[in-house]
């Protein structure tokens, strides 16, 4: 459902400043399944998945969402794609509702469709006591909750999610790992990034290490244990730096 095939981003590449932010990345997620791309700080986590969003032109390789080249039609691959970015931005002055009407319009949905899908995602988020409160008096993690209603209001197949929890108290943050573990029973696709290495050991079929833009490992989690002699993400993770093991 995502293919990525030697993704490649330079920013600054014609200065001194030049930084691969992530360096021919390779890899595929199946329908239905949750990948989880797991990295420190820096790691390229963000520029990679902007890259799978059809937001951000990679330098070169090239990445597809259900068989569609975000290069060649990027609008017709950022239909299928809910993207959830780290820096989602509400509009202070509505009502939660209000924004989530203004995009599903946006995204060409029927009013009643609208209500149905805000209804919907309300519930699963636990999130309808925000609904008709203006953004710029919700907290971190309502307003989280609300960018992922705003995300995911056309019901894309493919769920890009930027470090989801980033930020929000243990039962918010609960609320959401459970709602993509929902998600995935409901049929979408999910990759999503995350630096907590229990986050990703709970709720991923297959994981990616990434570190440095490079992506050290990738599979299941038994197999990147047995890869690297370990028993737990962080151990795997440290002996793939340190040994600087690729795989
Ligand atoms: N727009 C940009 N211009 C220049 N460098 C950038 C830009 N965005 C990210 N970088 C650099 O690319 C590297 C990877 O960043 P990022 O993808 O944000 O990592 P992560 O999300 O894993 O923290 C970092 O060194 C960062 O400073
Ligand atoms: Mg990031």
């Amino acid at each position: 459902m995502i293919a990525a095939e030697h993704l490649t981003k330079i920013f600054n590449a014609d200065t001194s400043k030049q930084v691969c932010a992530v360096e021919k990345a390779s890899f595929m997620v199946m329908p239905g399944e949750i990948f989880g791309l797991l990295g420190p700080n820096g790691a390229g986590k963000t520029t990679l998945l902007r890259m799978l969003g059809a937001i951000l032109t990679p330098t070169s390789g090239y990445c597809s969402v259900d068989g569609i080249r975000t290069d060649e039609k990027p609008e017709q691959a950022r239909r299928r794609i809910g993207f959830l970015s780290g820096n989602t931005r509400l509009y202070k002055r509505l009502r939660a509702r209000e924004v989530l009407q203004y995009f599903g319009r946006l995204y060409g949905m029927e009013e009643a469709r609208i209500a149905e899908r805000i209804a919907t995602l309300a519930a699963m988020l636990e999130a309808e006591a925000v609904l008709d409160r203006r953004c710029d008096a919700l907290s971190t993690g309502e307003t989280q909750k609300v960018s992922i209603a705003r995300a995911l209001l056309h019901e894309p197949q493919v769920l890009i999610l930027d470090e989801p929890t980033l930020g929000l108290d243990i039962m918010t943050s609960r609320t959401i790992l459970d709602f993509i573990r929902n998600a995935k029973e409901r049929g979408h696709t999910i990759i999503f990034s995350t630096h907590t290495m229990t986050e990703a050991e709970l709720l991923c079929d297959r994981i990616g290490l990434i570190h440095k833009g490079r992506i050290l490992a990738d599979g299941k989690k038994q197999q990147i244990y047995e890869q690297t002699g370990t028993g737990n993400l962080q151990d795997a993770f440290l002996a793939m730096v340190e040994g600087d093991i690729l795989l």
